[in-house]
């Protein structure tokens, strides 16, 4: 059996350790790390090294790699290059020896390292969303030109992938996407204005990261998600729609064209998406004992609305609504703007934004880096307007 080199962008974070988890339970005689990618979390990453010891990382910046660098001292490894920044990512993605790479960093920032793997001709496996929604063009084109393989390792669109398998496309009318609501779900819009950070932070199904966390909060992840299985599986805006549905046991669905609906249940871990693991618990029909859906509120949840807009309009509209749907959830987390500021944040943005084609790298770059400058505009005068309010 050939053993596989496995490159992982974002090793440190919930996706990159549920792989390594995956990588360890398969064991070395199917796969070896050859290159990991991180941001700032040195203990995790020398951690990592010493068990898996790559060929190859990279972090976030200069100091970060000199902190690794004195953390990796006295430990009996052998130890890596250590790469610095967005190049360094490149380098993980593109190594020579790996055959799949694993794309698990958060928002932007692993978009031009996923492009170069899959340019590469590199079997992609790609939970980072937001680079699809940013590019979808861009990075099924370089696919399609290299023959690289573009895997979704977003539950949702994994289970897409098996219900769609052996389907002929012309005989499904609509794929549902499915979610969970969210910690909000049954919360009025007053309530959801005045939302904390813990509480949004509270997801009730999966435990994630802090960014999908609050798209979750807010349901931008399922917008995100709709914007990813348009690229993915050719579906048009309104061939895809959104269930939301509480227990999270149904993943997503198809239905289609004699009414007939296929759904993809499982237990809630982000290793089956990953990769079939033994070691997981199957899903106990017997302990399902009612399963809900509901029609999404688009009014207490106006994300969903936005991303379809921009889906609908194309071109660099949704490179625009990512970017300030990042700028606008980091300024949410550190309590500069409230849980619904998001949606203005990113509707005023989308509203300002000159739209062109998406067909090149630096147009999809300039509407991120226009949209950010926007985005923190915004909420530099939202920040602002409680304290006018307050002492008027
Ligand atoms: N978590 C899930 O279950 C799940 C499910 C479906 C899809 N996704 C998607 O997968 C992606 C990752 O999600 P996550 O929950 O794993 O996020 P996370 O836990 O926050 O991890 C993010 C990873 O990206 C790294 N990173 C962040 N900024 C970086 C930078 N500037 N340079 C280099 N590395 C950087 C972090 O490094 P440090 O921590 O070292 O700073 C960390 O390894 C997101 O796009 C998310 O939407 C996640």
């Amino acid at each position: 059996m050939t053993v596989r080199g496995v490159s992982i962008l974002g090793s440190t974070g919930s996706i990159g350790r549920n792989t390594l988890r995956v990588v360890e339970s398969l064991g070395p005689a199917k796969f070896r790390v050859v290159a990991l990618g991180a941001g700032r979390n040195i203990a995790q990453l020398a951690d990592q090294i010493s068990r898996h010891q790559p060929e190859l990382v990279s972090v976030q910046t200069a100091e970060a790699a000199e902190q690794l660098r004195v953390e990796l001292r006295g430990r009996d490894i052998s130890p890596p290059r250590i790469a610095i920044g967005e190049s360094g990512l490149i380098a993980v993605a593109t190594h020579s020896e790996a055959d799949c790479v694993v794309s698990g960093t958060v928002g932007a920032v692993g978009f031009v390292p996923t492009l170069r793997a899959l340019e590469a001709g590199k079997r992609v496996a790609l939970a980072n969303k937001e680079t699809l929604v940013m590019a979808g063009e861009l990075m099924t084109r370089a696919a399609a030109k290299s023959g690289a393989e573009l895997l979704p390792v977003d539950s949702e669109h994994n289970a897409l992938h098996q219900c769609l398998r052996g389907e002929q496309r012309s005989e499904v009318r609509r794929i549902i996407l499915t979610a969970s609501g969210g910690p909000f779900r049954t919360h009025d819009k007053t309530a959801i204005e005045s939302a904390t950070v813990a509480e949004a932070m509270k997801h009730p199904t999966w435990n994630m990261g802090a960014k999908i966390t609050i798209d979750s909060a807010t349901l931008m992840n399922k917008g995100l998600e709709v914007i990813e299985a348009h690229w993915l599986f050719g579906f048009s805006a309104d061939e895809i729609s959104i269930v939301v549905h509480p227990e999270s046991v149904v993943h997503s669905m198809i239905e289609l064209i004699d009414g007939s609906v296929i759904a993809q249940m499982g237990v809630t871990d982000m290793r089956h998406a990953i990769q079939y693991a033994s070691e997981l618990a199957p899903l106990d029909l017997a302990k399902l004992t009612s399963l809900h859906f509901e029609e999404p509120d688009l009014e207490r949840f106006p994300c969903i609305s936005l991303a379809y807009r921009a889906l609908k309009t194309g071109g660099t509209l949704p490179a625009a609504m990512n970017a300030a749907n990042e700028e606008a959830v980091h300024a949410f987390i550190d309590e500069r703007i409230a849980l619904t500021d998001i949606a203005r944040v990113i509707e005023s943005v989308m509203n300002r934004h000159q739209t062109c084609p998406a067909t090149d790298l630096e147009a999809v770059l300039d509407a991120d880096r226009t949209a950010r400058a926007a985005a923190a505009g915004v909420i530099e005068s939202l920040t602002r307007a409680p304290v006018v309010s307050s002492a008027a």
